[in-house]
């Protein structure tokens, strides 16, 4: 199978990358290296992907469909994982026109060529951010999502929204993966888990939106690379698939792991928690386990000890 794999210099798209690379497919992966955090660290996510000759790599950005049209004439892959994205959710708040060029606009030039290159199967990365502030809980695919809280969350429900229509009316089938929270080696040096454990080892405060009791579905990065992987070998008409680790923890115990695997205490800087910031995020993964035989098997001890190991090898880095 040949997959053409965007986001592939990603976090979670470097790890896709090689779990595909790992069972013998080919995979032509697309970034465009941005400096939304230090490409250096691109840069070296594909450090092991680089060395396979299945791989090959475009430096391109999803914006330009031109190059985007050369490069799917030129390899024809039989399937898409759409992984590529703006992802802050504080950095949307800043520059939402940036958020809609590149979550919407470049998932439909995927989209379209798709359509146009006959590649029957498309899978993509949304977000749980699209559940917005519910403390309903735990979160299901069949809840009303109507209401995105910040541009991030509504470009993410507007690809969906795309891939439904594709779906419908070109007869592509389209899977958008919802997925919580993902924490793990090669982690995004904006969010949470990466953030706190930094400042705690630089003896900075950790600024902390609210008290530490938001409680997250953190997943482990290689349980959600299982579901993405068995998405591209189940193709549905169009489903929406929760890709959560189903049981919470609190941004606290987060702090107490980085604490005690560093040997010292943190500093925190209260903060008042911004109404995009949600109490809670839970993912209801019974559609997960039916329809992809998904099921997350990393503890949360075992999680925060993998991506320290990491971190403290390379991560700290960049
Ligand atoms: N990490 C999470 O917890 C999480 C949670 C929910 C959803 N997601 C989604 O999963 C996907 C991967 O997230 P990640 O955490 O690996 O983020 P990431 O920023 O590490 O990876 C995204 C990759 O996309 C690339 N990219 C961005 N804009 C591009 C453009 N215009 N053209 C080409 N490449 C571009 C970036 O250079 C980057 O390498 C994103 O779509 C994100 O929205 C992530």
């Amino acid at each position: 199978m040949k997959v053409l794999l965007t986001g592939s210099a990603g976090f979670i798209g470097s790890h896709v990358a090689e779990a595909l690379l790992a069972r013998g497919d080919e995979v032509v992966g697309v970034d465009n290296f941005n400096d939304y955090y230090n490409p250096v660290r691109k840069e070296r996510n594909l450090r092991v992907a680089c060395t396979n000759k299945n791989f090959t790599l475009y430096r391109t950005d999803l914006r330009n469909y031109e190059a985007l049209e050369t490069i799917i004439k030129h390899e024809r892959p039989d399937k898409i994982c759409h992984l590529a994205g703006m992802a802050g959710v504080r950095y949307s708040l800043k520059y939402p026109l940036l958020y809609e060029e590149v979550n919407v606009k470049g998932t439909q030039n995927l989209l379209e060529l798709a359509r146009l290159f006959g590649i029957p199967h498309f899978v993509m990365a949304s977000s749980s951010s699209v559940y917005g502030g519910r403390t309903n809980v735990p979160f299901n695919e069949e809840d009303r999502v109507d209401f995105p809280p910040h541009p991030y969350a509504a470009t993410k429900r507007a690809a969906e929204l795309l891939g439904y229509t594709y779906s419908h009316v070109f007869d592509l089938k389209v899977t958008a993966l919802r997925f919580f929270t993902v924490y793990g080696p090669r982690n995004r040096p904006d969010m949470a888990v990466y953030l706190f454990t930094n400042a705690i080892d630089r003896d900075v405060p950790i600024n902390l939106f609210g008290d530490g009791s938001a409680r997250r579905d953190w997943t482990f990065v290689l349980d959600t690379v299982r579901g993405v992987i068995a998405s591209l070998d189940r193709p549905f008409n169009y489903e929406i698939i929760n890709l959560g680790n189903s049981n919470t923890h609190t941004e606290m115990d987060f702090i107490r792991a980085a604490e005690k695997a560093l040997g010292k205490p943190a500093l925190i800087n209260y903060l008042e928690r911004p109404a995009s910031e949600p109490l809670i995020t839970f993912a209801d993964i019974s559609k997960a386990r039916r329809l992809l035989d998904f099921e997350p098997v990393t503890t949360f001890e075992e999680g925060y000890s993998r991506f320290f190991d990491w971190y403290k090898s390379e991560g700290r880095e960049g």
